[in-house]
């Protein structure tokens, strides 16, 4: 039942099609004008309904999305990512692809064929917009028209197939720290890791082997050391071959979390191991002394009803829900285990954010969504996880423990957030929240935004679209000095 109302099409999750431009969008309170560059979001949507209704909804076509900011006033644009797959589909009017990330079971004739959707996250680096999905490489896009422009390979140095959703730029430097897994193809247990200099050439690559083939979503860099966490999903050429979805969770096998010096080889990696965990996204780390300390939403548990457990036990809701973590590594014990300890009490929503200009330095503020039980809730809703609508976005204060929230509305439900500083040199956390909300009441979507300072006080200004946009899956805010913007 989750996984088939996972693919809900009805509703605020209607299929809507079409591609969109709003020029100086309606606008509920008023925009800060110091508010200048865009809020870039990567999402999807079934163009054509899956071909086995059971399908990962993390396999819908891509649909990227831009907010541009520019003297308090601001423009939407969407567009269709028009990848090979979805060029294909177009051509014979119906889907020709299977399973999620299982090439045996697409129509013969598009096997060859890059199936990718590019639906999970964009990055900026290097003057370049990309799409990014963590089966194929970065592609990049126009960041004016949000035309796809290609893949690229970084003047042929990446080597690896696949490159992750999830990047991490290192705010001093510039460098990009990037990875792919499956790196040599479907089931290898290849990582490779790559540092792309600010200016998008590749300093330097590490060839690593995981101890088994695993979802490797997420990482987090520190001034000392590159994490890499991963648990539990697991596939093999052999249930490829079965026909089954990409990915199966299998509750017996530990989590690990490698570490590499950032100078290091790949025999430098050292693999710590933990119990049972779903751990895809993080928030930021810090290497102290003899120590890394990590902070990340990860379960208990698969988050995912539609990559169904290999014993056949059923998905377990409460073993899914996120908790914020400390997670601490004593690099003087030879104890190959980590010191896990839950930040806040309640679950958040998994997609973890900070203030970037803290990237992979030592940082204080996470920002998640969160249902808040004690706030009203009138309406209906269909998200890719089963579950009580996020209602509430925290800035969590991992220093002291605390936290101060938002709360959407009693209609709405919120996507990802993502903060936007609020002037060049303004200290951690001081500046706006943003993000979209479903409005279900109005059946539009609108773009949040707070002050992130005073979440309690409610949003300074809402953008109203005169529609339901896409389903995002992760934003990131972009400067305007970061890419050549057309104004
Ligand atoms: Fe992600």
């Amino acid at each position: 039942v989750a996984a088939q109302a996972s693919n809900v099409r009805s509703g605020f999750a209607a299929p809507k099609r079409f591609e969109a431009d709003v020029e100086d969008c309606d606008v509920v309170g008023e925009i800060p004008t110091e508010i200048h560059g865009a809020f870039v979001r990567v999402g999807g949507e079934w163009f054509y309904p899956p071909k086995f209704a059971d399908d990962a909804p993390l396999h819908a076509d891509g649909y990227v999305s831009s907010f541009r900011f520019h003297k308090g006033k601001v423009r939407y644009k969407g567009r269709w990512i028009r990848t090979a797959r979805f060029l294909s589909n177009l051509e014979r009017g119906r889907q020709r692809f299977g399973y999620y990330r299982n090439r045996f079971t697409d129509d013969d004739d598009v096997r060859h064929l890059d199936g990718s959707v590019l639906n999970t996250a964009p990055i900026a680096h290097a003057r370049k917009l990309f799409a990014l999905k963590e089966d194929t490489l970065a592609h990049e896009l126009d960041p004016n028209t949000l035309a796809l422009k290609g893949s690229c390979d970084f003047d042929g140095a990446y080597k690896s197939q696949t490159f992750t959703a999830h990047p991490k730029i290192d705010a001093a430097t510039g460098e990009m720290f990037a990875f792919g897994y499956e790196a040599t193809g479907p089931a290898s247990n290849d990582l490779f890791l790559y540092v792309i200099d600010r200016h998008g050439s590749v300093t330097r690559e590490v060839r690593i082997k995981l101890p088994y083939v695993s979802m490797a979503h997420d990482m987090a860099l520190t001034e000392r050391h590159i994490l890499f966490p991963f648990g539990g999903y697991v596939t093999s050429m052999t249930r490829l071959r079965e026909g089954k979805v990409h990915w199966g969770w299998d509750r017996t096998l530990p989590s690990y979390i490698g570490m590499l010096p950032r100078d290091g080889e790949a025999k430098d990696i050292r693999w710590f191991r933990g119990p049972e965990r779903g751990m895809l996204h993080t928030f930021n780390a810090r290497s102290e002394s003899n120590r890394v300390i990590l902070e990340a939403p990860f379960m208990d548990s698969n988050l995912f009803p539609f990559f169904p457990a290999v014993d056949g036990s059923a998905w377990d809701p409460h073993k899914a829900r996120a908790r914020i973590r400390r997670v601490t590594f004593d690099l003087n014990s030879n104890d190959d285990r980590w010191q896990e300890e839950i930040l806040f009490s309640f679950p958040v929503v998994d997609l973890a954010r900070i203030d970037t200009r803290y990237m992979g330095h030592p940082s204080r503020f996470g920002f998640a969504g969160f249902h808040d039980p004690a706030r009203p809730f009138q309406g209906t809703h269909g998200g890719i996880v089963p579950g009580p609508p996020t209602n509430s976005y925290g800035r969590f204060d991992f220093s002291t423990g605390t936290f101060t929230s938002y709360f959407a509305g009693p209609t709405c439900a919120l996507q990802e957030c993502c903060f936007v500083p609020r002037r060049p040199g303004a200290p951690e956390g001081d500046g706006y929240l943003i993000g979209t909300a479903s409005n279900f009441a109005e059946m539009r979507t609108e773009l949040i935004i707070a002050d992130a300072q005073r979440l309690d006080e409610g949003d300074v200004a809402r953008v109203v679209l005169p529609f339901r946009s896409d389903a995002q899956i992760h934003g990131i805010w972009v400067d305007a000095s970061e890419l050549p913007f057309v104004v």
